[in-house]
């Protein structure tokens, strides 16, 4: 049987085809910057593949589980489980051939490096009778399996390192084939990248990550220039499973979306997902049942360790950045619009916000938060105000006139010195009391009446009601709104 799928189009419009087959006996890496579309072209190849293989996806951010609803995909969530737990589903996953997206996006970086090496151990520890071919597909593989030693444990770093070298080492003769995608070549562990034979190069700017395509290309340094420029969603591709000479491919479409994405189209589930969904989770649940179910012990967090770095030694060493401030500053605007987008009505606390904000800043290939937690604070309270990019000129006079308010009211005065700025209505009480980190009306009249006495403020309400606040060192005033 041949079982191959198209992946996208070549330069003549001609598909590219993958030989699943051989693709389960070869392995495959794809590599390209952020952005470059590896996500997306993943889940082309699972979406394709889907109907034809057993599928395994190890998800940091949690992207893929849209998979579940249209392909029947179940979905682990990596948070609401134990270690034991865990084994437990991942050997009943070989046991039943489940295809399965493990998302370990509510766990902190040093939980997600363990779990994914329980998952992944246990999948390849399995019995002999339960060798079923499966794709293993690891999106940022470079968390899994980094180079240097990062801000986690040796132990979180060697128990996962060893799970991906297996995988990618020795899981072909258990039926495991891995499917590894990375931001950065460099940072990826060389032993694991070596055993992939299949690659698919998406952009790349660092020399040091084109020089290490080349190698696994087989390409001169100046041939593989041409992964350089590739636009989005473009890849150059190689390998058994593809093709014998290097060919540009633009991948195709795909049916189900990130995560956040609309989806209009949600066919009714499946029965058959019901069933194996039983078949995985029922036991493990009801042997939970008692003691109470177990959640995962919480990982140590860094940003803890960062304040109390920081109380025990008031002048503190600069973080030093990972990279040139260029390029993670570009990375903290990103990460910071990001997390206010995903915030809805929640609330949570600073340092929960400073934790998700170095995980996030590391998924992006930073090795560490490139701003401790006082400068957060301020940037985080800054982005609430869609003042993100604090090296925009426009926010300097919003700042200075700021600089008598006690920081916890940053964020909702520049709410409002924005809304001047730009002679939009006047925040309502709602909108100040979330950027504030209340609920309560009371504590947001207090606030306005606190800024007011400063002289930072000048509210006025109109006769309709409507409130409408100026900022005087700006010279400028809200439109007026309800308040
Ligand atoms: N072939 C494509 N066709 C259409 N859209 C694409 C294609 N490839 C990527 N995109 C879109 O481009 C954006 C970035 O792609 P994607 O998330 O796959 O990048 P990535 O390489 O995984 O980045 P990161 O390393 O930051 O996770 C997404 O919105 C995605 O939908
Ligand atoms: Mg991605």
């Amino acid at each position: 049987m041949t079982a191959s799928i198209s992946i996208g189009n070549d330069s003549n419009g001609n598909p590219v085809l993958v030989d699943v087959e051989e693709l389960l006996a070869t392995r495959l890496l794809v590599q390209g910057n952020s952005g470059s579309g590896k996500s997306h072209l993943l889940r082309r190849l699972l979406e394709e593949s889907a109907t034809l293989v057993q599928q395994v996806v190890i998800d940091p951010e949690g992207d893929f589980v849209t998979l579940a609803d249209e392909y029947g995909h179940v979905v682990i969530d990596a948070g609401d489980y134990n270690e034991r737990e865990i084994v437990k589903m991942a050997t009943r996953i070989r046991e039943h051939r489940a295809s399965v997206v493990l998302s370990l996006e509510s766990l902190e970086l040093e939980a997600q490096m363990k779990c994914a090496a329980t998952f992944l151990s246990t999948l390849f520890d399995a019995p002999r009778d339960h060798w079923y071919p499966a794709l293993v597909v690891v999106d940022e593989a470079q968390m899994f399996a980094p180079v240097a030693a990062g801000d986690v444990s040796d132990e979180a770093r060697r128990l996962s390192l060893a799970a991906m070298t297996n995988l990618m080492c020795r899981g072909r003769k258990r039926g495991l084939a891995g499917v590894i995608a990375t931001q950065r070549l460099a940072k990826l562990a060389k032993n694991v990248a070596a055993e992939a034979s299949n690659f698919l190069m998406g952009r790349t700017f660092l020399d040091i990550d084109m020089a290490r395509a080349a190698d696994l290309l087989g390409m001169e340094r100046r041939q593989a220039e041409q992964i350089r420029d590739l636009e989005r969603g473009r890849f150059l591709a190689l390998g058994p499973a593809i093709c014998r000479r290097p060919v540009a491919v633009r991948i195709g479409t795909v049916k189900t979306s990130t995560r956040g994405g609309t989806h209009k189209l949600m066919p009714p589930p499946v029965t058959a997902t019901g069933d194996l969904q039983e078949l995985l989770f029922a036991q493990v649940e009801e042997e939970s049942a008692s003691p109470p179910p177990p959640r995962p012990e919480p990982a140590p967090l860094p940003a803890e360790e960062v304040m109390r770095a920081l109380a025990a030694a008031p002048s503190a060493r600069p973080v030093e950045p990972e990279f040139d401030m260029g390029e993670s500053d570009g990375v903290i605007v990103e990460v910071l619009e990001e997390i206010v987008a995903d915030l809805g009505e929640a609330q949570p606390g600073v340092s929960t916000l400073y934790q998700d904000f170095t995980v996030r800043c590391r998924m992006k290939g930073l090795k560490r938060a490139p701003i401790d937690l006082p400068a957060f604070r301020k940037r985080f309270a800054m982005a609430q105000a869609g003042m993100a990019d604090a090296s925009d000129p426009r926010w300097d006079d919003a700042l200075r006139a700021a600089e008598p308010l006690p920081e916890d009211m940053l964020a909702p005065f520049l709410l409002i010195a924005r809304a001047a700025m730009q002679g939009l209505p006047c925040p309502d009480d709602a909108k100040l009391a979330r950027a504030y980190g209340t609920s309560s009306p009371g504590r947001v009249r207090r606030l306005i009446d606190y800024m007011e006495k400063l002289g930072v403020i000048v509210a006025r309400t109109d006769f309709g009601g409507r409130r409408s606040i100026g900022v005087p060192q700006l010279g400028l005033s809200t439109a007026a709104a309800e308040g």
